[in-house]
This record gives structure tokens, C-alpha cells and sequence, in this order.
């Protein structure tokens, strides 16, 4: 698939997927989600790379979904472009691969609700958070009133997504929505520094962190420690868990091979 409002760079393990529609902001229109879940489905199966890094293109991450694609649109069609965003923004969440995104300007709308998909959160001091929605007589609809009240908490997302206020990044890491705040310049070197870091490791061992923390903070806690168990005892049918063993007791470094 020709893809025209974003940019794939695979380097070292890592793949950066750069929204690219600056003009708008690189607003979400029906064409730009389509393309982001054509990008996750290559990615999820490149065995080149290990860790995603998403990005924006210019002065935003990304402002929202597109307003002027969603101006008109009838209840059913409405319905109809959430899920779509909601579908997509669920198989990001649950790629087994990890992904970090490296928010540079604006993540207002489903800008935010595309950073709070991605595992790990990495700002420039020059981004901005918010769901503005309200203020546009819609409510946030691509999981943001999920995963907002799951991340920083029901009250905090209330009070976010009923005012419509936008965050500085600092404001967003007092949360808990961001992991850390980044000078602007350093943002790509801090992402792709901690994706090597990540790809360093054995990478089923995070792949079963990850179904572990996903899935189990979905569960009660009973039905959590037990999925941590399965996939713990899964980790020693693995010839990487002999390997990062064998390495650490010969006081060498591991050299990991499991993709
Ligand atoms: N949709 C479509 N176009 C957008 C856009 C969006 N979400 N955000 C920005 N743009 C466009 C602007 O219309 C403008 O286009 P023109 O040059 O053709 O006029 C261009 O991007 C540049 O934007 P501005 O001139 O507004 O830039 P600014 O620096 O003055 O302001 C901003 C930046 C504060 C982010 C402002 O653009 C803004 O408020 N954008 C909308 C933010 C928003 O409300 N997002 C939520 C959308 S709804 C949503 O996301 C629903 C959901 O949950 C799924």
C-alpha cells in the first residue's frame, strides 16, 4: 500500500512511523487511520524490528481527529469513524511489539488518545495535551474517556476532558500521563536510545511483560497473577531465559536470539 500522510524509517531494530500531514497538524482523517493500521499490521510481523517509536511530523504529534471529515457527518457515520479510530488505536495497544511515543508538539484529541495507546510516553517540553472535545459538541471517541480515566484517574480525566483545558508537558508527567519530559532537540535520541535499550533484551521476555500488564490490569488480581504465572513458566521453555542465565552466572553479556 502506497502510504501518503506518514513515514516509515526502520533502523537498528527500531521502526519510527512519522505522521506527516503537517499542514493539518497531522489531524486523523479516514485516510491517515487507514494507513496507521496498515503500518501496525507490517510492523506486528517484520521480524527487522523489535521496537515502534510514533512521531509527528512539524510543530504536532498529532491535533485531534480530522474536524473538517467530521463536520458533516450523520449520527451512524459518526458511530461508524470512532470505531474505526477505536479498532485501530486497540490493535496498537495490544501489539505484542512495544511502543513509545515521542510526543513533540500538540497531542490534543485523538492526538492524546494516540500517545495513551502507545506504552511509554516521552514529551518535548514543547507539547501539549488535552481533549478539547466538548468544546467542539462531541465527547473524546477514540478511547479517550477510557484510557484517560484508566491513566491519571477518573477525577483528573473528568476534570480534563470536561473543561477541554490543554496541558503543558510537565503537567501531563505530574499526572502520570507522560513518562518523562525531554528537551526538544533530544526527544528522537531519548526515544530511539531507550528503544535500543529495549530491543538489547530478550524480546519475548518484554512481549510477555507486556500481555502480562495489558491483560492482567483488565482482570481482577487473582486472574492477573495467574496470566504472570503462565507466561513466566512460558519464558523458561525459551532458549533466550537459558542464555540470560548461563550469561549472568559466566559474568558475560547474554546474546539473545528468540524473535
Ligand atoms: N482537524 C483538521 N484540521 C486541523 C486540526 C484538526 N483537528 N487541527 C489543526 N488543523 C488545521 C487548521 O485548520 C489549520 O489549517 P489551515 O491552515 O488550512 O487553516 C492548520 O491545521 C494549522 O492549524 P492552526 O492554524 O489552528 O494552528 P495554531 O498553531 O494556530 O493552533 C491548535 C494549533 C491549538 C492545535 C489548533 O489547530 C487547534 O485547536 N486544533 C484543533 C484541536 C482539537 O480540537 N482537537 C480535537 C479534535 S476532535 C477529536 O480528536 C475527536 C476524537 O476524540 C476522535
Amino acid at each position: 500500500m502506497e502510504r501518503k500522510t506518514l513515514k516509515v524509517l526502520k533502523e537498528e531494530r527500531v521502526a519510527v512511523v512519522r505522521l506527516n500531514r503537517p499542514e493539518a497538524l497531522n489531524a486523523l482523517n479516514s485516510e491517515t487511520l487507514i494507513e496507521l493500521d496498515d503500518v501496525i499490521e507490517e510492523l506486528a510481523t517484520d521480524p527487522d524490528v523489535d521496537v515502534i517509536v510514533l512521531t509527528g511530523e512539524g510543530k504536532a504529534f498529532v491535533a485531534g481527529a480530522d474536524i473538517g471529515e467530521m463536520r458533516g457527518l450523520t449520527a451512524e457515520e459518526g458511530r461508524k469513524f470512532g470505531i474505526l479510530g477505536q479498532k485501530i488505536f486497540r490493535k496498537l495497544e495490544l501489539l505484542e511489539k512495544p511502543t513509545i511515543a515521542a510526543i513533540n508538539g500538540f497531542a490534543l484529541g485523538g492526538g492524546c488518545e494516540l500517545a495513551m495507546s502507545c506504552d511509554i510516553r516521552l514529551a518535548s517540553e514543547k507539547a501539549k495535551f488535552g481533549q478539547p472535545e466538548v468544546g467542539l459538541g462531541i465527547t473524546p471517541g477514540f478511547s479517550g474517556t477510557q484510557r484517560l480515566a484508566r491513566l491519571i484517574g477518573v477525577s483528573k480525566a473528568k476534570e480534563w476532558i470536561f473543561t477541554g483545558d490543554v496541558y503543558d508537558a510537565n503537567e501531563a508527567a505530574r499526572v502520570g500521563l507522560v513518562n518523562k519530559v525531554v528537551h526538544h532537540e533530544a526527544l528522537m535520541e531519548e526515544a530511539l536510545e531507550m528503544s535500543r535499550k529495549i530491543a538489547s533484551k530478550a524480546q519475548l521476555a518484554v512481549r510477555y511483560a507486556k500481555i502480562a500488564i495489558n491483560r492482567g490490569i483488565e482482570a481482577d488480581i487473582d486472574t492477573g497473577v495467574q496470566i504472570e504465572a503462565d507466561l513466566f513458566g512460558l519464558c523458561f521453555a525459551t532458549q533466550d531465559q537459558k542464555e540470560g542465565m548461563t550469561a549472568f552466572l559466566e559474568k558475560r553479556k547474554p546474546s539473545f536470539q528468540a524473535k
